[in-house]
């Protein structure tokens, strides 16, 4: 077994390779003329796995010729990061599903999918082939439990909860939800809730920040609550423009996130799940 990368996923790629023993395949990328991506691999196993986490369309692209390159080997494809995830419903007509659109792209000639807190579990059975999700929920509880004694750890929206749950987890710390709507794709509402954190240290976590929209309104709330001081975390930073600066200017302390999208804010690294999701 092997590991390949596309160019977005190298260090975590070479980090996975890493946890199961193995080594990961040379690519080189470059364009044709015409801007036309190319890429080379260097040889393959029987047994590959491909990671890649689609972040722009470059990056898919990426993962499709890499999916092609490695075709006569067995393949197991990880996406760390699944963009186009969050379109999982056709919520007005004449939309696409795209979350349907890419799993149903990149599943061709792999025999195997594993993701990483995608963002809606449902969107898996797009894939049509054995597809798992595994969640950073303890990673991340362990790396907060480092530099705090007792947080509150918050959910902005009831999808999250659960995986507030698997972070407060790691310490037995309280926890709870916020009630979002969205309005825009940067403005969000959320309602009005009693979560007592008068004097706590606050941190809100979720699955993605991306405009930074949800985590500095839900901070305005927990500020006006009385928390003694607001931190976020997230398993995927796509940070959207300014999103990072957003969320400092709105008195976020510590913002951490993981590799599934390497940032220099990645102190969680998805490779210890991913290795043992590939193992099973
Ligand atoms: C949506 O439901 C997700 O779980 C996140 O809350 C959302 O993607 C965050 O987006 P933003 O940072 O733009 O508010």
């Amino acid at each position: 077994m092997k590991v390949i990368s596309t160019e977005y996923s190298q260090v975590l790629g070479a980090k996975v390779a890493e946890q199961l023993g193995t080594g990961v395949v040379d690519v080189q990328f470059s364009r044709f003329p015409d801007g036309e991506q190319y890429l080379r691999a260097g040889p393959v196993d029987r047994e590959m796995v491909i990671i890649g986490s689609v972040v722009n369309s470059r990056s898919l692209i990426q993962l499709l010729l890499l999916v092609d390159a490695c075709s006569k080997s067995d393949i197991c494809l990880v996406l760390p990061y699944m963009g186009y995830a969050r379109q999982d419903k056709q919520f007005r007509e004449g939309e696409p599903l795209s979350a349907r659109a890419i799993a149903s792209a990149l599943a061709g000639g792999s025999s195997r999918v594993i993701t990483v807190n995608i963002h809606d579990e449902g969107v898996l059975e797009h894939f049509r082939i054995p597809a798992v999700n595994v969640s950073l929920g303890h990673d991340i509880g362990r790396e907060l439990k480092k530099n705090l004694d007792d947080p509150f750890i918050v959910a902005p929206d009831d999808g999250a909860r659960y995986f507030a749950e698997q972070v407060a987890l790691a310490g037995k710390w309280d926890f709870d939800h916020l009630d979002k709507t969205r309005i825009s794709g940067d403005t969000v509402k959320i309602a009005s809730k009693n979560v007592d954190v008068r004097g706590r240290d606050v941190v809100i976590v979720d699955d993605i920040i991306s405009t930074g929209g949800t985590i500095a309104t839900a901070a305005a709330m927990m500020y006006g609550e009385g928390a003694k001081t607001i931190g976020a975390a997230c398993v995927h930073g796509v940070f959207t423009g300014g999103a990072y600066t957003h969320l400092k200017s709105a008195g976020i302390g510590e913002i951490i996130c993981s590799d599934t999208i390497e940032r220099a804010s990645s102190t969680i690294s998805a490779a210890g799940v991913i290795a043992n999701a590939v193992r099973r």
